[in-house]
């Protein structure tokens, strides 16, 4: 027998027992971890973030509010892969049976459509990964055993590659108006982004607005989902906090980091409105617009994820009513109407407005002239 012919055999003998080592730790490692940890059913999870009213639920509500037609047509939808069936009409709103079945057909979709080629689904003890996915002081934890044993981490999403950022605690990060604009075309939201757009989540509504459809309701409410045990409330810490230190010219920086770190921050604005409204007699539309995370979107003179107020004050010169009939809901997009989409969702914050502050909000668009 050759010397090489004896080193390959012991190489296969030792690539052998390598193999049923790996193959051992590799079920009874978890065996031994996750022992005394029930494991949850998507009802539990249900049950669980409606308990507690996590963000998960709130944002859930927000999506059946926002798209109530889209909620129609996913308590029609059935798949046999899930095994989702129909929800009759009478309980086809917000509850633990559409919540269900939207964390049952969304994870479904990120499964199918890939997402975990490109996005992991676990902050690591290493390489400062709890600073870099989820937010400082909202949601600041290594990922931990239990949030894995349930019926969506079966088989678990943890990916080896992150094309994208981790998402394990994506409910930190962007509010739902971000991720509806983001998986349509994530270059609305991110410049430069190597994501595709997933359109075909999204369809028409009858008033000719692009709305994510049943399945794109349901991926968002799952990846709102994801995290949303970890944060607690108060809940204003996501796209806004971003939006004033990027988009509010003149901000110091020390102001900025204040507004950051209050997450309060919309009450306490909205309570200086007041006083301030009592104080001059009349709402400040610029303080309307700051407080209600429109800076996100619109700078004064450069088109960003939305149009310049500029652009918006061009195409509305002289129509007040008419933008104020816009910010009510009840007037077509003029200035951009291919991007509808987008802006749609924060028609329910202008909506919820009184008179009064919507003209002044429309008066401070149209001063950008
Ligand atoms: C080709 C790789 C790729 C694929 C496939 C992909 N993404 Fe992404 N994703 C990215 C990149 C890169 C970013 C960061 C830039 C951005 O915000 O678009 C990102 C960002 C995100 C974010 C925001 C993360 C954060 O915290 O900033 C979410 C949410 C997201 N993707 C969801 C999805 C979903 C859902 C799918 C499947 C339908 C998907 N992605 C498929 C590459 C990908
Ligand atoms: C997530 C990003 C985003 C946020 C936040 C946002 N907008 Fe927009 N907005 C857009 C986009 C994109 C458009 C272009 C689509 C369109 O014209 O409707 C737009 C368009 C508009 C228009 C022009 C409407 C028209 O006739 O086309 C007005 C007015 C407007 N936004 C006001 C506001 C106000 C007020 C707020 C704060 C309550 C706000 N936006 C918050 C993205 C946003």
């Amino acid at each position: 027998m050759g010397k090489m012919e004896r080193f390959s055999f012991v190489a296969l003998v030792a690539g052998i027992l390598f193999f049923l080592f790996a193959d051992f730790i590799s079920w009874a490692l978890p065996m031994f971890v996750l022992k005394d940890i029930p494991k949850k059913s998507v009802e539990d999870l249900v049950a669980e973030a409606m308990a507690k009213n996590t963000t998960a639920w709130s944002d859930f509500k927000k999506l059946a509010r926002y798209y109530p037609d889209s909620l129609k047509a996913l308590c029609a939808y059935e798949d046999a892969f899930t095994g989702v069936t129909k929800i009759s009409d009478n309980e086809c709103k917000p509850n633990e049976k559409t919540f269900a079945k939207a964390l049952k057909v969304g994870h479904r979709w990120y499964v199918a459509e890939g997402c975990w080629n490109c996005h992991s689904q676990m902050v690591r003890p290493v390489s400062n990964e709890t600073l870099r996915f989820g937010i400082p002081g909202v949601s600041n934890s290594v990922s931990y055993p239990s949030e894995y044993n349930n019926d969506l981490q079966a088989p678990v999403l943890w990916g080896t590659k992150r094309v994208g950022p981790d998402l394990i605690r994506e409910a930190a990060v962007h509010d739902v108006g971000w991720q509806v604009a983001h998986l349509y075309n994530p270059l609305y939201t991110s410049p430069g982004s190597n994501m595709p757009g997933y359109p075909w989540y999204y369809t028409k509504d009858k008033n000719g607005n692009i709305v994510p459809n049943e399945r794109g309701l349901s991926l968002i409410a799952y990846v709102m989902w994801l995290g949303s045990w970890e944060v607690k409330p108060p809940k204003e810490f996501r796209i806004e906090a971003k939006a004033v230190e990027t988009a509010t010219p003149g901000a110091t920086e020390a102001e900025t980091a204040k507004e950051e770190k209050a997450p309060a921050k919309t009450e306490k604005v909205a309570a200086a409105t007041k006083e301030e409204k009592a104080a001059a007699g009349k709402p400040n539309g610029q303080q309307i617009f700051q407080s209600k995370g429109c800076a996100a979107c619109h700078q004064a003179a450069v088109d960003t994820v939305g149009p310049s107020l500029k652009k918006i004050a061009a195409a509305y010169s002289g129509k007040k009513d008419e933008l104020i009939a816009f910010l009510k809901g009840e007037h077509d997009a003029i200035v951009d109407p291919a991007k509808f989409a987008v802006m749609q969702p924060q028609l329910a914050t202008t909506k919820a407005l009184s008179d009064e502050e919507r003209e002044a909000l429309a008066e401070f668009i149209l001063s950008h002239k």
